[in-house]
């Protein structure tokens, strides 16, 4: 059923009572926006912040669309050009019932029982897990990830546009490891690609280690007989100290290109160590993803559950009927929510290694670098992550308007299968359950040769081509904000 027609939810002002106190930047920020709304220097400074808050959910954080499978039909009118003021705060919040128990933040060991990790993921919709990366592998990535960052001409500049300090797509598209990561075992490289040693190690990790074996046993009983699992969709990331930190949400298909019929697991890899003071790190909202109010929360920030089934058709399309108010601004759209989401919020204390596998429709967000907890030889410190999100072969990849690079290359990717894209036309979406696949491995170098590189281009393109709408919006929330 399409949600199209519901109309477009309207951001509603931040006031300072409707805000919980928070530990993160992103707090103070909106705060000072609220209250100093109509001073020159804030609307300078939250115009910033607003074209970034819409930027992410349109650009950053990528376009598309898809089937809305799981979407309510029950949305509070509340949420509709209204103003929340205290009242209707108070009435919402209390609608949510008593905040509910969480287990203890516990980090699993490769070496704990499966069930027990099982039960806990189900639960939860999230879970960590110790011991899944070997040491070497840690090395490489190590490494490998120095580079992407050293070479990433978008690090360190924008600082204030920007969630991330580096951002890259794909690095199992990359191919330039080989050079300083070759494998000393001759035996092991000749024609066909070793299972057991690939020359990018984030290939090696999101394809041929344990973790797609984890992700995909912790999938299994919502996987079909026989149904195969693929990476969906890999990211590097690292963190300093950007202001803007992207609200509660669930991923776009920027983030997650498969309509929202399809289940998902999304193995977020530390390569730093990430204590859980400090910032810097991952905020899950424990349970969210099976909550009373989650397609609510999914409506205020535009999910692709409410995405129309055939996609939307231009950008101009994406801008006028997405509903609620954008992928990162629950916090004003829906202050309620977001306030459940804080009280219900775990952040690990994670060390190097360390896997956090959350299920698709989990709430998260980043949390703000506090700066001054890192002195001394830290003080350049970034905290690195590694991102591989897996999805059944069934997965459906979004039509409509959207930056996909397999349907960027060919148009008649989309409504596909992942499994059928990458048996039509490369790996794509390479299966890593019930095993890699030897043929896909080794048709990596031909599509990272010939089909990428296009598709890139033109992803670059659909960018340009969203960039008027982007401003426009910004400026369309900044007048609303100014009444
Ligand atoms: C490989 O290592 C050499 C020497 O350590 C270094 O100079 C070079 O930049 C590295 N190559 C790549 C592609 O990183
Ligand atoms: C070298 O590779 C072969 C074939 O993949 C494997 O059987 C052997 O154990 C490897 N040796 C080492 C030292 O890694
Ligand atoms: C499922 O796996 C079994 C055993 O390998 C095989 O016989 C059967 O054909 C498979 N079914 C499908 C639908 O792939
Ligand atoms: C994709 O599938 C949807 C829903 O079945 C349909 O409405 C749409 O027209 C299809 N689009 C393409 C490009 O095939
Ligand atoms: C928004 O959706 C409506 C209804 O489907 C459509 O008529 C309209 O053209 C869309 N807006 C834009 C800007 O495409």
């Amino acid at each position: 059923m399409t949600k199209r027609k519901q109309k477009k939810a309207q951001s509603t002002a931040t006031n300072k009572e409707t805000n919980t106190p928070s530990d993160d930047g992103s707090f103070r920020l909106l705060e000072r926006l609220a209250i100093l709304g109509d001073s020159g220097y804030a609307l300078c400074g939250s115009f910033l912040l607003l074209m970034v808050a819409v930027a992410f959910s349109w650009y950053a954080d990528g376009a598309g669309s898809g089937t809305a499978s799981t979407g309510t039909s029950e949305i509070p009118a509340l949420h509709k050009n209204k103003q929340v003021n205290e009242r209707d705060f108070e009435e919402m919040y209390e609608q949510l019932g008593p905040v509910p128990e969480m287990r203890p933040p516990v980090v699993f060991s490769i070496d704990d029982d499966l069930d027990e990790i099982h039960a806990a993921y189900k639960q939860e919709g999230v879970v960590a897990v110790r011991g899944l990366v070997s040491a070497d592998l840690l090395e490489r990535l190590d490494e490998a990830s120095r580079e992407l960052i050293t070479k990433d001409p978008g690090s360190k500049k924008n600082q204030r546009n920007k969630q991330f300090h580096t951002m890259q797509q794909n690095p199992i598209f990359l191919n330039d490891w080989t050079a300083n990561t070759t494998n000393t075992n001759a035996s092991a490289t000749d024609a066909t690609i070793s299972i057991s040693q690939h020359s990018n190690p984030f290939v090696q990790v999101a394809l041929l280690s344990q973790v797609p074996k984890l992700a995909s046993q912790l999938m299994l009983p919502e996987l079909e007989a026989n149904e195969s699992v693929r990476v969906i969709r890999d990211i590097f990331l690292s963190k300093d100290k950007e202001e803007f930190i992207c609200g509660w949400h669930v991923d776009d298909f920027g983030f997650w290109p498969a309509t929202a019929s399809s289940p998902g697991i999304n193995a977020w890899i530390a390569l730093d160590d990430m204590p859980a003071v400090g910032g810097g790190g991952f905020a899950l909202a424990v349970g969210s993803h099976a909550t009373s109010w989650r397609d609510e929360a999914q409506y205020v920030t535009g999910a692709t559950t409410f995405y129309p089934e055939e996609g939307f058709q231009s950008a101009a399309d994406m801008f006028a009927n997405r509903t609620g108010s954008g992928t990162c601004n629950i916090q004003t759209a829906a202050p309620h929510l977001y306030r459940r989401m804080e009280e219900t919020k775990r952040i690990w204390d994670l060390k190097r290694g360390d896997i956090i596998f959350h299920q698709r429709w989990l709430f998260h967000r980043t949390v703000a670098f506090e700066r001054d907890y890192v002195t001394g030889e830290n003080e350049n410190l970034v905290y690195r992550r590694y991102s591989v999100r897996y999805a059944p072969g069934s997965a459906i990849i979004p039509p409509g308007f959207g930056t996909e690079l397999s349907v960027l290359w060919d148009p008649s990717n989309a409504n596909r299968t992942a499994d059928a894209v990458s048996k039509l036309d490369g790996p794509w979406y390479p299966q890593v359950w019930p095993s890699a696949n030897d043929g896909e491995l080794e048709g990596l170098q031909d599509l990272i040769d010939k089909k990428v590189p296009i598709a890139q281009e033109r992803k670059l393109a659909r960018q340009k081509e969203m960039q008027p709408f982007l401003k426009q919006a910004a400026r369309e929330t900044q007048s609303r904000q100014r009444k």
